[in-house]
Parts: C-alpha cells; sequence; structure tokens
C-alpha cells in the first residue's frame, strides 16, 4: 500500500539532509556540507530566550508575529535600506525563512503556474513549486553566476506568474549589481510578474560590497515579496525563525494561509529577538561573523584554486563556494564528492543538486567549517586530485 500523494511523489529528496545523515558519527569527517554557521548563538540573544520564557511568553501569539518583533523587523528595513514597510499589516514572522517561501508560493501559485528560477539555486524552490502545483522554468547562469536576462526573457509565456531572486546566491555566492536587479525588476513590470526576493544571506556580503535590497528598486516595492530569516544572522536555525515583508495587499492572503499552517510562529523566540535585533551585542555579532566568513572565504577559495584542475570563483557573499571540478579527474559533481567522501572523509555538495545543469561543480560551505578544517580540506582534496 502507498497512501503517498502523487504531488509528493514527485519531489526528489534533498541530497544536502542524505549527505548530513550519512556523515553522522564518522570519525575524522569535515563537513562542508550543509548550510549552517558553526558559530555558537550569541550568549545576549540566549540569554533574551530564557528571560522570555521566565517572563511567561509561552502562549499561542498574533497570526502575523509578536507586535514587537515585527516594529523591529520594519525598523531594521528603514535603517539598513531607507525603505518603510508597515509592521502591522505587511510584516510576517515565520517558522524559517522555508516555511514563508512554502506559503507564498501556495498562496499565490495556481495549477500550470510558471515560476522563473535561476539554475543553481537553493534546492528548496523547485521543490516547493511542484508542491504549489506549479512549473518551475529554469533561468540560465552567466560565467560569472549571474541571471542572464537576454535569455530570461525567451522564457516568459502567457502562464508566467513569479520571478525568484536569491542574491547573495544559495549555492555560488554571486550577486548582481542594482543596475542589473533593475533590469530584471523591469522583465517582471513588464510581464506582470510577482517577485520573491530571498535576501537571507544579506548580512554576508565581502570586499565592500553592499547589498541591494530588491525592494529597494523602483517598481519592484509593490510586486516584490522579501524573504528574510535569522537562521544565518544570529546563527539560530534551530530555533526556525523566518520573517517577510510586502505590501499589506500581498501580505493579506498569506496570512490566511499561514494561519492554518502553524497558527504562530514560536512565542518566546520572537520576543527574544525583539528585545535583541537593534542592541550594540546584535550589531557587534554581524560584524564578527562577517569578518570571520571573509577570512575563510580567502583561505578556501585560495587553497581550492591551488589544486590542478580545480577552477573556483572568489563568492561576493553567503557563506558557500561553488568551484568547478569538470577538469580534475573525477569530472563530475557526483563523482567528485562521493570521492571526497569516501576517499578524504570531506563532504562537499554536488551540484546538480541545485540545477538541471550543474554537473560541473561542487558546492562547499565554509559556514560550518574554520579556518584550520578549511586548509586541511584542502590538503585532503589536494593529495586525492594528484
Ligand atoms: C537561500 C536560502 N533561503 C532560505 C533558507 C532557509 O533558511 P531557514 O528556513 O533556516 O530560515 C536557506 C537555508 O539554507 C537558504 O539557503
Amino acid at each position: 500500500m502507498n497512501f503517498t500523494s502523487e504531488k509528493l511523489k514527485k519531489i526528489k529528496p534533498s541530497g544536502i539532509r542524505e549527505l548530513f545523515a550519512k556523515s553522522q558519527g564518522i570519525e575524522d569527517v569535515i563537513s562542508l556540507g550543509i548550510g549552517a554557521p558553526d558559530i555558537h548563538t550569541p550568549v545576549e540573544l540566549k540569554e533574551a530566550l530564557k528571560q522570555a520564557v521566565d517572563d511567561n511568553f509561552n502562549n499561542y501569539g498574533q497570526t502575523p508575529g509578536y507586535q514587537g518583533l515585527r516594529e523591529a523587523i520594519t525598523k531594521k528595513y528603514k535603517v539598513d535600506y531607507g525603505i518603510e514597510y508597515d509592521s502591522t499589516d505587511g510584516t510576517i514572522v515565520t517558522c524559517g525563512g522555508v516555511q514563508l517561501i512554502y506559503i507564498a508560493l501556495q498562496t499565490y501559485l495556481s495549477k500550470g503556474d510558471e515560476v522563473l528560477v535561476q539554475d543553481p539555486c537553493f534546492l528548496t524552490y523547485p521543490r516547493q513549486v511542484t508542491l504549489a502545483g506549479g512549473k518551475t522554468v529554469w533561468m540560465p547562469s552567466t560565467d560569472n553566476f549571474e541571471i542572464d536576462i537576454e535569455k530570461t526573457k525567451e522564457l516568459i509565456t502567457d502562464k508566467t506568474k513569479a520571478l525568484m531572486l536569491n542574491f547573495p546566491s544559495n549555492p555560488t555566492g554571486a550577486v548582481m549589481s542594482r543596475e542589473e536587479l533593475k533590469a530584471m525588476v523591469d522583465l517582471a513590470v513588464d510581464n506582470d510578474l510577482l517577485i520573491l526576493s530571498d535576501e537571507v544571506y544579506e548580512y554576508y556580503t565581502f570586499d565592500d560590497v553592499k547589498h541591494v535590497h530588491v525592494g529597494s528598486i523602483e517598481g519592484a516595492y509593490e510586486r516584490t515579496i522579501t524573504i528574510n530569516s535569522f537562521s544565518k544572522t544570529f546563527a539560530i536555525p534551530g530555533w526556525r525563525m523566518g520573517y517577510g515583508v510586502t505590501t499589506p495587499e500581498l501580505m493579506k492572503p498569506i496570512l490566511g494561509y499561514h494561519g492554518f499552517v502553524v497558527a504562530n510562529a514560536t512565542t518566546p523566540t520572537q520576543v527574544a529577538l525583539a528585545n535583541f535585533m537593534h542592541t550594540p551585542a546584535a550589531m557587534e555579532f554581524k560584524s564578527k561573523v562577517k569578518g570571520i566568513f571573509q577570512k575563510r572565504r580567502d583561505i578556501i577559495v585560495d587553497g581550492l584554486n591551488s589544486i590542478e584542475g580545480i577552477n573556483c570563483q572568489k563568492p561576493v557573499g553567503s557563506f558557500y563556494c561553488y568551484p568547478d571540478i569538470s577538469q580534475t579527474k573525477y569530472p563530475d559533481g557526483e563523482s567528485f564528492s562521493t570521492k571526497a567522501f569516501e576517499e578524504s572523509r570531506v563532504v562537499l555538495v554536488p551540484g546538480t543538486e541545485f540545477g538541471p545543469s550543474q554537473t560541473n561543480y561542487v558546492r562547499a560551505s565554509f559556514g560550518s567549517a574554520d579556518v584550520t578544517q578549511l586548509e586541511e580540506v584542502v590538503e585532503r582534496l589536494t593529495s586525492l586530485i594528484s
């Protein structure tokens, strides 16, 4: 007997989760697999959570989220980008960014609607599009992992409903400039598309590059749902705290869906974040982690490029790098990552997890390994490849 729904049967399981499970308990493994920071949650935030529990913030909360946190979120957008969102009707707190992507797609897609998604992308997007009854249409990338705008124009049909953007990108670490993003927004305006902009890595941009908030680009505000998360920013992926901002018109039906799925995101975690988000400790943590990631990035990227046959572009943001391994003796991502795991005990994710034309790549997360481990990875891969 198989009671599984037809829509779920279409979904390929997450290879990253499988790799994660496989590497557990094996001695001496260095995992550059999962996209989670290995840095501990700031002490002040942990204290704020304990305090919130002691202060009896343990009940159900309002569906859109704890009002104090929604105000802190809209303040953030004002401070960081000079953009106003409505803290009552235009802001939502969810159980992770993933849950917001889910409810936004469920809310806005009808059967057969097409969603433009970059190849490669965060592996959740195409699966969630399928779960919402939609169809993923892959936008090709340029050599430096930006969206190929001209080729994307040719993919628009009368079924195209939404455009998914994610900069800084998981898995490539690429960002697009304001001008290039404006061209993507123009495409959305010309074809009346909804924009979903996933900006969960907004604080991790390197070499003085500033993050561009898509909602701040002319023409974008009224058609963009911004997806964000505290998982990476404050090293709390296990708290499952995501959030989003958009116009009250676009938010209203999403809130209806959210109420039936989770009722509300966890209460004490929201209170803790509201009290922590704009403190000096929060600012210090963000800049400390950014510095750590930039240093790690330089070590792993230079190290990988010193190995014959590997070509790794320097990511401008996120905490991933995405080397091309096609000139090595294991020329496709699947066999490279299998060999790296079996012979060198290094976990890397094959590029094919992230999109249909990604056979030449593997993804390495430098969010989850320190400098010494990254140097060790380079040594191990050098011996594997030579
Ligand atoms: C691009 C992107 N968006 C969203 C998420 C979701 O994060 P969370 O659900 O922990 O908030 C991730 C996590 O890896 C991600 O890489």
